[in-house]
């Protein structure tokens, strides 16, 4: 009755409740689960199986005592680029900081001239290698935004790019459209009119040609207004475009406020977000998106509000932020290690962080995230004793095996 039955395993579903009775990590030792095309079609105790185990489906496949996690999401990433900032990175060691090299006209518009250079072939090349380093930990689920390139032609460049590796490797590609990432050189002293040029025409193309799933923006005093985003994202609202923000990163601009007023997604870093900013988050449902990574190569130091997004009961996800500038982090679980380590979340929040939550951040909580029936039977096979030493080792490599579902459809 299903084409494949997996035993000998233990399962993290990562579900609040269900199958597991609201243990933690939603965990069921000795589970087994059920895949009929390519979703799941049983989850449960392997004592509560419906019958023997060669009777149920096609291929019995012996985990061999792994825990088994839903695939990971890594919900915020600029995976296609040009070039390197690696020179960057010596700056600011030697103290420089990001937003004066930003403002010197290196930073993100460093590599907007890098990314302008290069052609599909070579940007398809370089971004498939940091997809595989992120692949390797697990993730079958991957947002990718576009931002580097900023012209027209370009940014659309950057997005097919994204949709290929979707068709080409094991995952799942969740696209962004990040116009409003910088000013474009060509638009030098207009940013209104690079933004009239977002709305008017970069952003129809872009919808019309189906390259984006979603669009995001950069509010900071080094990058666009509250005002300015709030035309941008209005735009994408009206052309049925989901939202999401980079929000009070370095300042609080009333970023996340300004997300949960156009009922965005996501608000990602938050370091500068004050409570009434969480509240609104809490009240549109917007989720979390921390970004340890970021945090850390910048050498930041205030930290994002994670005790009132707890309180106020805001799902937190955590993500690589994979970008040149400021998170060169190829490691999902390496964020994950972060976020406990220097954010002070929980193993079991951080892991919930790269499951659960990051799917809903992208929208796709029903399809993605935990082990759950009817979701897509994106599965990881990890060699540990137990879920929480995901987010415990650092640098370890323990896993075994990611089968990754191609259902039909949605
Ligand atoms: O998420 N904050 C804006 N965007 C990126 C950094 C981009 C860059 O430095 O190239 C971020 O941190
Ligand atoms: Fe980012």
């Amino acid at each position: 009755m299903w084409d494949d039955l997996w035993v000998n395993a233990h399962l993290a579903t990562m579900a609040p409740s269900g199958a597991s009775g609201g243990a933690a990590y939603g965990a069921i030792e000795d589970g087994a689960i059920g895949v009929a095309a390519g979703r799941i079609a049983w989850i449960g105790a392997r004592r509560d199986l419906p019958g023997p185990a060669d009777t149920l489906a096609s291929r019995v496949e012996d985990a061999g005592g792994a825990w088994i996690t839903p695939g990971l999401v890594d919900c915020h990433t600029h995976l296609v680029w040009g070039g390197s900032r690696a020179q960057e990175y010596e700056q600011r060691l030697g103290g420089a900081s990001y937003e004066e090299i930003a403002r010197a006209g290196g930073g993100i518009a460093s590599t907007v001239r890098q990314t302008r250079a290069a052609d599909e072939a070579a940007l398809f090349r370089r971004a498939t290698q940091r997809l595989r380093s992120l692949l390797d930990e697990g993730v079958t689920l991957v947002e990718i935004k576009s931002g580097y390139g900023l012209d027209r032609d370009t940014e659309l460049r950057l997005l097919r790019v994204a949709r290929r590796l979707g068709e080409e490797l094991p995952v799942t590609v969740a696209t962004t459209y990040l116009g409003a990432h910088a000013v474009a050189p060509e638009w030098r002293d207009r940013a209104d009119g690079y933004v009239d040029f977002v709305c008017d025409d970069v952003l129809p193309a872009v919808a019309a040609a189906g390259l984006a799933d979603a669009v995001d923006a950069y509010c900071e005093g080094i990058a666009f207004s509250p005002e300015q985003v709030g035309r941008v994202f209005s735009k994408a609202r009206a052309l049925g475009l989901p939202v999401k923000l980079h929000a009070d990163q370095f300042s609080d601009l009333g970023g996340a406020a300004l997300a949960a007023a156009h009922g965005a997604l996501s608000a990602d870093h938050l370091e500068h977000t004050t409570e009434a900013g969480v509240i609104a988050m809490a009240r549109s449902g917007t989720v979390a998106v921390l970004l340890p990574g970021a945090f850390y190569v910048l050498r930041e130091t205030k930290l994002p509000p994670v005790d009132a997004l707890r309180r106020h009961g805001v799902p937190i996800a955590i993500a690589t932020d994979c970008n040149p500038g400021s998170s060169p982090v190829e490691s999902l679980l390496t964020a994950a290690h972060l976020a406990c380590t220097l954010f002070g979340m929980t193993p079991e929040e951080a892991l919930v962080g790269v499951t659960r939550h990051g799917a809903a951040a992208l929208g796709r909580a029903a399809s993605h995230g935990t082990l759950e029936v009817g979701k897509c039977a994106d599965l990881v096979l990890w060699d540990v004793d137990h879920p929480r030493d995901l987010a415990y080792r650092l640098g370890a490599r323990p896993l075994v095996r990611a089968v990754r579902a191609a259902p039909a459809g949605p």
